[in-house]
């Protein structure tokens, strides 16, 4: 049983989230998508809101027979990952500016937890440069999002600032 922990914000998921689940779902048995709890971090959606939303949208897309589950997590990932007894972290990498970061964390997660492995997965290039935060700053000064984001989180989104 291969499991992999795909962990991030997803404030709000993104279709650049949706092709790495689906690229991750074609590798792994089962996929958690995890989001994490920050109390530092201002949100657009409450923790409750974006798992509600990821489990809608994930109805939605092509999973193939990989079983695929969206929880919250808080403190280490890793910490986390072992308590869900999970073989990997999945983690998408648009470009190199990502890689830097990514692999900060992919190191330290394999020096706190050596058994853990880190796999990078990159997006189609349509959504090479589409990030929760840009897509946020866009739609909150009143651009449109379509195609950037599944139609729900755009409602949601509009129901929100409302
Ligand atoms: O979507 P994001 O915000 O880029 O995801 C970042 C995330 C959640 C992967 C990272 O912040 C994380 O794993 N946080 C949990 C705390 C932790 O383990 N920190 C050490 C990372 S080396």
């Amino acid at each position: 049983m291969r499991r992999a922990i795909y962990p991030g914000s997803f404030d709000p998921v993104t279709n650049g989230h949706l092709d790495i689940i689906q690229r991750g779902c074609k590798l792994f048995d089962e996929i958690i998508v995890a989001v994490l709890v920050n109390p530092e971090k201002i949100a657009f959606f409450s923790i409750e809101e974006r798992c509600d939303i990821l489990s809608e949208v994930l109805k939605t897309i092509d999973r193939g027979d990989c079983h695929v589950i969206v929880e919250s997590f808080e403190g280490l990932m890793v910490h986390y990952a072992a308590e869900r007894a999970a073989n990997a972290i999945v983690r998408g990498i648009r470009a190199i500016s990502d890689y830097e970061y990514e692999l900060q964390m992919a190191l330290m997660n394999r020096r706190l937890r050596p058994s853990l492995e880190t796999v990078f997965m990159m997006p189609a290039e349509e959504y090479s440069y589409v990030s929760s935060r840009l897509v946020k700053e866009v739609f909150q000064l009143g651009a449109g999002i379509d195609g950037l984001v599944p139609p729900l989180v755009e409602q949601r989104m509009r129901e929100k600032i409302k």
